[in-house]
């Protein structure tokens, strides 16, 4: 299975990915989840990923084209990836296009998940992720058992730095005027399943699998 999930920031795709790459046992390849550790780690590309990043703008497309060119070229991508937060601009789509066809491959469908800017806002501010292990968590929808750590490793819990309310705003209008032109972008192409993010967590998680072609 070789999917894309796009969507606005908070909609919920770190949150379906995780269990969409369990189901179907491929790589889960979120752009912004190897930036972070890039920044946990002090490298070159994390120092350059942070200037953009916590002001709410995209990373420039060259760097991150090849960050995922490299990460498909991986023997685990073999047999599926999910990709989530790439591609994020019109020439991502293309530059992953032109790779995908000198690896003779193409995607299954392009996973687009939507909900409206004050479910988005309320989702990013009260979401928390583990230090140690970066399971997602939120406040209301979804608090962990002790508030402030994780009930799987008893990590503690923090608030990512790009998820202040004014940022989150700005990742908001980036999000509308350089990544939704992909829908019609996908949609040309037949790969587009359109998912309402409203829903509850599961719910959207069987409107995603449902809608997937089976895999033998
Ligand atoms: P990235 O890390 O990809 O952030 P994003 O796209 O803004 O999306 P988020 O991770 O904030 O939200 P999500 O949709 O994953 O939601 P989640 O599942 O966590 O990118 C960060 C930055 O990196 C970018 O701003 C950019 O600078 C850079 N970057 C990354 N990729 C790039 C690219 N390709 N090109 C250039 N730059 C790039 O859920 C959110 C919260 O809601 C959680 O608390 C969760 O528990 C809760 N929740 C989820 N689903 C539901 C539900 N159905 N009901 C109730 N609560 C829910
Ligand atoms: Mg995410
Ligand atoms: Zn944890």
């Amino acid at each position: 299975m070789r999917l894309v999930l796009l969507g606005p920031p908070g909609v919920g795709k770190g949150t379906q990915a995780s269990s969409i790459v369990k189901k179907y046992d491929i790589p889960h390849i979120s752009t912004g989840d190897i930036f972070r550790e890039n920044i946990k780690n002090g490298t070159a590309l994390g120092i350059t990923a942070k200037e953009y990043m916590d002001k709410g703008l995209l990373v420039p497309d060259e760097l991150v084209v090849s960050i995922v060119k490299d990460r498909l070229s991986k023997d685990d991508c073999k047999e599926g990836f999910l990709l989530d937060g790439f591609p994020r601009t019109v020439e991502q789509a293309e530059a992953l296009d032109s790779e995908l066809s000198q690896m003779g491959i193409k995607l299954d469908k392009v996973v687009n998940i939507d909900a409206d800017e004050d479910i988005l806002i309320e989702r990013v501010t009260g979401r928390r992720i583990c230090k140690t292990c970066g399971a997602t968590y939120h406040i209301n929808n979804m608090p962990p058992k002790v508030e402030g750590i994780c009930d799987i490793d008893q990590g503690t819990l923090y608030q990512r730095d790009d998820d202040k309310v004014e940022t989150v705003k700005t990742r908001i209008q980036v999000y509308l005027k350089q990544t939704q032109p992909l829908i019609k972008y996908y949609t040309d192409k037949g790969l587009i399943l359109d998912v309402d993010g409203t829903r509850p967590i599961d719910e959207v998680f069987k409107t995603i699998v449902d809608s997937l072609p089976t895999v033998h």
